[in-house]
């Protein structure tokens, strides 16, 4: 049974401090979405709420047609995996798999067929017999994603399921984690602050800020259209430049920059979105070129060795922007340039009201 989870603008509270804002969040029959967004900004409390832990103090929570939101916590038949694994110390690795399955009234040779099948599945077979204190963590953490899957819950919410393991088993772990998922068609939510797990096992992700969705698109789309100035600084644009636009000029929009510097943008390949608006630029966005040319005029500044390009602190008439230039032509403090705008590593925004 595959099914959808609809949040319709939900607020929730801990005590009269307001958490989240209006949160609407619609996850697909089979959907893997993942909540991206720094310490604070209201993930968990959002997985909490879908739990049935905490009450939402507006908005509704369904479950395909089903509505969730007065319905107590263990009726919702909803599978976890948190960042703790919180198995039972006195169970083996079969009995901790199984133990959903007991709760629900399943038979013995059943629900150890089932257990036994998911351990199988998890790549555990050699250590169903074990207890969890002797498992490493990244095979308690199997343990936990095996327990969670065996009840085959119609939604899975993972909390930092990974944090607690090391780079390599993380990512072997996100890859089976969406293996699974994927083969189950379960619908998932799955938190994290990390943005390669969350864009990398995602199929659409949501970044957060202080209760409230920034944005909610595929990773692709968020990595090269963010839709704001936050979206943006978070996926890498570090250059936030304003500008105005200030006359046509041929094929091109004429735009002035803080500081009085103005630059030609070809229409073809720039859409401005207003009279005001940001150029967010990525590093390796804004060519170095030496000399005055078409582009932003600046001073270098500081060099630093990145391996892939040389990384330039430059003064511009608007600010310090950061700028990489190639590795065959280091320049040397103090060279005057231009900063050419290259425009699949650029994005116009508007500015927010
Ligand atoms: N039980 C609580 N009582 C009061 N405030 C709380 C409680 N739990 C969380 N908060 C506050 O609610 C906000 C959102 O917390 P939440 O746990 O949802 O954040 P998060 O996005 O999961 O962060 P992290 O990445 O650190 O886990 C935070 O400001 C937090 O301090
Ligand atoms: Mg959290």
């Amino acid at each position: 049974m595959t099914v959808s989870l609809t949040l319709d603008n939900v607020s929730a509270h801990y005590g009269s401090t307001k958490v989240l804002e209006d949160l609407s969040l619609h996850v697909g029959e089979g959907e893997l979405v993942s909540l991206l967004g720094s310490s604070g900004c209201g993930k968990t409390t959002t997985l909490r709420l879908v739990a049935g832990f905490l009450q939402p103090t507006a908005g509704t929570i369904r479950l395909g047609e089903r509505d969730l939101t007065r319905l107590p916590a263990h009726a919702r038949n909803i599978g976890l995996v948190f960042q703790t694994y919180a198995l039972f110390p006195h169970l083996s690795v079969r009995d901790n798999v199984a133990f959903g399955l007991k709760q629900r009234g399943v038979g013995r040779r059943e629900r150890i067929r089932r257990a036994d099948d998911m351990i199988a599945r998890v790549g555990l077979e050699a250590l169903a017999d074990r207890h969890p204190a002797n498992l490493s963590g990244g095979q308690r953490q199997r343990v936990a994603l095996a327990r969670a899957l065996v009840i085959e819950p119609p939604l899975l919410m993972f909390d930092e399921p990974l944090s607690n393991l090391d780079a390599k088993l993380r990512v072997d772990m996100r890859v089976e984690i969406r293996r699974l998922q994927q083969a189950n068609g379960t619908t998932a939510v799955y938190v994290t602050h990390d943005q390669e797990e969350a864009f990398s096992i995602s199929d659409r992700v949501a970044i957060m800020n202080a209760g409230r969705i920034m944005q909610l698109d595929t990773p692709e789309v968020l990595y090269s259209k963010p839709a704001n100035a936050f979206v943006a600084d978070f996926v890498g644009f570090e250059n936030m430049l304003k500008m105005r636009v200030v006359a046509e000029a041929g094929d091109a929009v004429r735009a002035e920059m803080e500081g009085g510097a103005t630059i030609d943008l070809p229409k073809d390949r720039f859409a401005v979105p207003g009279r005001d608006f940001l150029l967010a630029a990525r590093p390796e966005g804004l060519l170095v070129v030496e000399g005055a040319g078409a582009g932003i005029p600046a001073r270098l500044g500081l060099r630093t060795y990145l391996g892939r390009a040389y990384q330039y602190q430059c003064d511009t008439p608007g600010g310090t922007v950061t700028a990489n230039g190639p590795l065959s032509m280091p320049m040397e403090q103090g060279t005057p340039v231009s900063l050419v705008p290259q425009p699949d590593q650029c994005c116009l925004l508007p500015v927010e009201a």
